[in-house]
């Protein structure tokens, strides 16, 4: 099997397109052990702040990610997932770039946290490139904590206009 997919990655529309990322979700782990259900998974990616991408390889939905890019801390990576069976092909890091040129248009950070008992989610957001900021004890739930995460641009009142 070929290592290096490249997937078409685009907004989601439909309702299947919907329902296959909330189920890719909400039937993954750490939203398991987190006890983040179809229904509450569904409701962010319903979410107007939020935009989802899904990334699609012969008409399957392989990866799913949710940003947000308003807000407090604005460039902020949600939830992102490749289905498990497609993992470790490279299709997180094509949707973690995809999202980051998305973000780094607007802002000069991407945020996101990582639950502290994903240590292969964190190993893969340090291999590309992101920064621990702190952790955010008992975040979601108790006993678990989360760690933010930052990749920057440089900071933000020096940031060149793109034009
Ligand atoms: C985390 C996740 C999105 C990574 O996607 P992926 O397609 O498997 O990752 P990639 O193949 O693009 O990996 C890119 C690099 O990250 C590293 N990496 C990825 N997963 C890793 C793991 N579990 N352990 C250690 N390193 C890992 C690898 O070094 C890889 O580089 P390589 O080409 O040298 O192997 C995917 O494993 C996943 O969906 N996990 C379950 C959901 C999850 O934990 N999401 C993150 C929530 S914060």
């Amino acid at each position: 099997m070929m290592k290096d997919l490249r997937p078409d990655i685009r907004s989601i529309i439909t309702d299947i397109e919907k329902n296959a990322c909330a189920e890719l979700i909400s039937h993954s782990e750490p939203w398991i052990t987190l006890g983040i259900t179809y229904d509450q998974t569904m409701a962010s990616i319903n979410d107007p702040l939020h935009e989802v991408f899904a990334a699609h390889i012969h008409g399957e939905i392989v990866g799913v990610v949710i940003i947000q890019t308003e807000g407090a801390f604005s460039g902020y990576i949600k939830s992102i997932a490749v289905k498990a069976g497609w993992r470790h092909r490279n299709i997180g890091k094509s949707i973690l770039e995809y999202v980051e040129k998305r973000i780094f248009n607007e802002c000069s950070n991407v945020f996101l946290c990582v639950s502290s008992f994903n240590p292969g989610a964190q190993q893969f957001y340090k291999k590309l490139g992101y920064q621990v900021v702190g952790v955010l004890e008992n975040y979601l739930v108790t006993g678990y904590d989360e760690i933010l995460m930052r990749k920057t641009t440089g900071p933000i009142l020096e940031r060149k206009q793109i034009t």
